[in-house]
């Protein structure tokens, strides 16, 4: 038995969504019908697609569409969201649009996976470099209840769409070539080659940015913690794919270093969290720092291996010397990944298994 499936949206996300699924051996039956908003042969998962141009009634012979095309009111989710839910499918929702609205859950399957119910038919997958910081503090916040996150982040330009990939890598040679990068002011706002920019999405009046406050709307929501404090910076930076962020967390609770290390090393009470960060078990299996000089920590590179490409690896989990109950921990995740196409399929994974699809 398998289900019938969409795919809106062929950029790197839509690309890695249909790796995932058949990474995952999802059960599919029949092609994948894969929608954009022109017709035309992809590659996609290294799979040969006939892109269709989207409309209503492809949306009928479906049982669960993946949303991952342009956000805003002449995007996907908005223009089509709601006639592929009348038409009769589950929508799982890369975008952006809907994630804060009250009738749509914003799912971490590690996290907030009763959130979905059986009458639920448009789940959101929250931003990428939400994902990743939420499911590294989850386990700590049910262990000692999260009071502040101060977060920076460290920002591949894939979060952008394919065109800033392109992008990084043309400025890279034109700088390479010694000449000045030629940059395309629409989509970052400065060249990005060789160069961190502290600015992503929209200024807006608080002057934080669209992306920092979905930070930390989505996080409140998620952990269902509307007062939580959350301080972010979010920075551009020249990486092709793989977020890393140094997150500053303080708790209610008694938390330290090594509280925190047992807990994320431990995959039953922290799934999806690998921790790279020199610790090793003693005799009675508590976990220890063999030698406190020799630090490991996680890098994008990192994610290249298949033991790592779907987790959020955790590493220089220490104390915050100037607060008690506070630790400091950096973390890097695939936003192509975990960021966006696994969480995605993991929903409906586990939608399959509640017996929800
Ligand atoms: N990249 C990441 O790390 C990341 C992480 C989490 C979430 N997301 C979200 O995931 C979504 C996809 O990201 P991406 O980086 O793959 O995007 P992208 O490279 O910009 O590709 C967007 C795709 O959406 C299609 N599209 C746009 N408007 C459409 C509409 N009205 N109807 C049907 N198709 C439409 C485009 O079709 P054409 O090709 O025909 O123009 C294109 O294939 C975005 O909402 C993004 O915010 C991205």
């Amino acid at each position: 038995m398998g289900l019938r499936v969409g795919l809106v949206g062929v950029g790197p996300v839509g690309d890695m969504i249909i790796r995932v699924l058949k990474e995952r051996k999802f059960p599919i039956v029949g092609e994948i019908i894969v929608m954009a908003t022109n017709e035309r042969i992809e590659v996609l998962g290294g799979e040969r697609f006939h892109v269709r141009k989207i409309r209503a009634d492809l949306f009928k012979e479906l049982d669960l569409v993946f949303f991952a095309g342009k956000e805003g009111a002449q995007g996907a989710s908005v223009q089509w969201g709601k006639i592929a839910v009348d038409n009769g499918c589950i929508v799982i929702d890369n975008g952006g649009d809907f994630r804060m609205h009250p009738d749509h859950p914003l799912v971490i399957p590690e996290v907030n996976m009763d959130a979905v119910t059986k009458e639920t038919r448009h789940i959101c997958n929250p931003n990428c470099s939400t994902i990743q910081m939420v499911v590294a503090l989850a386990p700590l916040h049910r262990a000692a209840r999260l009071h502040r996150i101060v977060v920076s982040t460290y920002q591949a330009v894939s979060g952008h769409g394919g065109s800033a990939m392109k992008e990084l890598l043309k400025e890279s040679q034109q700088v390479i070539d010694s000449e000045s990068p030629q940059y395309d002011s629409k989509i970052f706002t400065h060249p990005i080659a060789f160069d961190c920019i502290p600015h992503i999405d929209k200024f807006l009046t608080n002057g934080y940015t669209k992306e920092e406050m979905k930070m930390i709307n989505e996080t409140r929501k998620i952990l269902n913690e509307p007062n939580l404090l959350i301080n972010p910076t979010t920075v551009r930076v020249p990486v092709l794919v793989g977020h890393s962020e140094s997150i500053n967390a303080e708790f209610a609770g008694d938390m330290d270093a090594v509280k925190a290390s047992t807990i994320l090393s431990d995959m039953n009470q922290s799934p999806g969290v690998v921790v790279i960060d020199g610790l090793t078990k003693d005799a009675e299996g508590i976990t220890v720092r063999k030698d406190p000089l020799e630090r490991q920590y996680p890098v994008t590179r990192d994610l290249n291996s298949n033991e790592y490409k779907d987790a959020v690896l955790v590493g220089r989990i220490r104390n915050d010397t100037t607060r008690k109950n506070a630790i400091d921990l950096w973390c890097v995740s695939d936003n192509l990944r975990k960021g966006a196409a696994t969480n995605a399929v993991q929903i409906a994974e586990s939608m399959l298994q509640r017996g929800l699809l």
